[in-house]
């Protein structure tokens, strides 16, 4: 018989798990990786895949992570163990809540640097303010990042956050922090937005950037780049929505609060792109820059806009605030299971795991500038870690967990938990037993040339 409640408590109610799910899914994904990567890549064509993904993998498994969850009320790799049992498959299904567990530790290590960076900008923007002139805005990036003891130490300070209200726990740390935060970041990018709006032809560039395909632009790594992060952005396949579904209260729809989480999430990185991609052409940038994309260009808006200090501070304090509700879910898997198995305190698994999380972030944040030459499969610590989870791990565990939804548990189960009408049930079952597998597997076959 499923639990009816986990050990770690229970969200308060559905619209703190609505915040808490949107905290996770909403942050540097949306703000800092998706404009980047779009630059990257292209543009128009490579969002459309991007917004594909979403619809017919992203939210099928969404849902389907966020059930299991919440039927087997544990950590991911408990979770794992006993739904397996309840289904009577194989107990090595619980190896995937294990991969899940590492590949949040990775993205963490990596994750904390980057909010490093917009921690060290809330600091940029309070004293400085920013330049108004392109050049100096890219010089004073590179300055941060050509710093190791700069990037660690705003690495550690990020940790030491994030860890800090992981040990406080579900209510208490979780809830918290994310139902003021999440609203005004909204805000702000909307006010970003107006700005890019005054760029005249820019704008126009901008949009059409984002909106017109180009097809040839794509390639088969171009398009794992984007199902990758539909998995990423979406916090899918690595058992962060797993373990925040195990805190959800029963009853509650999982189908109608993933589909509003995955739409906020898509809205909001919509806008980060409407707001950056003018901003770019306006002022003769790449749009194929790099991980700098947006320090490059937010602040260039900041120094030129009436009351741009005031925004520029708020914003990289939302930006940093985004970072924190999904580290936390980032972080949750490794130490509800350190709780479960290992008897450890939340506050004693929050330390261990955050010191373990924080030594390969500094690795990371070498890579940046002493260690750049250091490449690992011919990749730099930090691309290495962002492909290995982002391109391998989180789709890997999203189609196992599809397989497992759709095809191990029994269908009264899955019935039961997830209490939908027969229609959107079947339409649900088909996406995430055939039509989400198969686009996982072709795009991986078509990346290693078999396809
Ligand atoms: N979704 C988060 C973002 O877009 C990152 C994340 C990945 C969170 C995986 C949880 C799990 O920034």
């Amino acid at each position: 018989m499923a639990k009816t409640k986990s050990i770690h408590g229970e969200w308060s109610s559905r619209f703190a798990y609505i915040l808490a799910a949107t905290g996770s899914a909403v942050g540097l994904g949306n703000i800092w990786k998706f404009p980047y990567i779009t630059g990257e890549n292209g543009g128009g064509a490579f969002v459309l895949v991007y917004l594909g993904c979403v619809l017919a993998v992203g939210i099928p498994i969404m849902i389907a992570e966020t059930m299991m969850g919440r039927r087997g009320r544990q950590s991911p790799i408990n979770t794992l163990s006993t739904l397996s049992t309840e289904a009577s498959v194989n107990k090595n299904w619980h190896y995937l809540g294990w991969m899940g567990v590492i590949a949040g530790v990775l993205i963490l290590s990596y994750y904390s640097v980057i909010a490093g960076w917009a921690s060290a900008y809330v600091f940029k923007a309070i004293f400085g303010g920013f330049s108004s002139d392109a050049m100096q805005v890219k010089a004073s990036f590179d300055e941060l990042i050509a710093s190791p003891l700069q990037l660690i130490f705003w690495h550690t300070a990020f940790m030491i956050a994030t860890m800090s209200v992981v040990m406080r726990g579900v209510r208490g740390g979780l809830e918290k922090a994310v139902q003021l935060l999440m609203p005004s970041l909204f805000v702000l990018l909307i006010i970003l937005v107006g700005y890019a709006m005054t760029t005249g032809e820019a704008y126009f560039q901008g949009l059409s950037f984002l909106f017109s395909p180009d097809f040839s632009e794509i390639d088969s790594d171009a398009v794992l780049t984007a199902m990758g992060h539909a998995f990423f952005t979406l916090g899918l396949g690595m058992g962060a929505i797993m373990v925040y579904g195990s805190y959800l209260p029963s009853g509650v729809s999982i189908a109608k609060t993933t589909l509003f989480i995955a739409g906020a999430d898509t809205i909001v990185a919509l806008l980060a792109g409407i707001a950056i991609f003018p901003l770019v052409f306006a002022n003769g940038l790449e749009p194929g820059s790099g991980p700098g994309l947006i320090f490059q260009t937010l602040p260039i808006a900041f120094g030129n806009m009436t009351g741009g200090w005031l925004f520029g501070v708020l914003f990289f304090v939302l930006l940093v605030f985004a970072a924190l509700t999904s580290s936390i879910s980032l972080v949750e898997p490794v130490v509800a299971w350190m709780v479960e198995n290992r008897g450890f305190t939340r506050v004693k698994a929050s330390v261990i795991s955050g010191i373990a999380i924080w030594v390969i972030g500094v690795g990371v944040a070498l890579s940046f500038n002493i260690w750049s030459e250091f490449k690992i499969f011919d990749k730099t610590i930090f691309n290495f870690l962002d492909d290995l989870t982002a391109k391998v791990m989180l789709p890997v565990g999203g189609f196992c967990i599809a397989i497992f939804a759709g095809w191990m548990m029994q269908q009264k189960h899955v019935k039961d938990e997830l209490d939908m009408p027969e229609q959107q049930y079947q339409i649900w079952k088909f996406l995430v037993s055939y039509v989400a597998p198969a686009a996982v597997f072709l795009v991986f076959l078509h990346v290693l040339g078999i396809f």
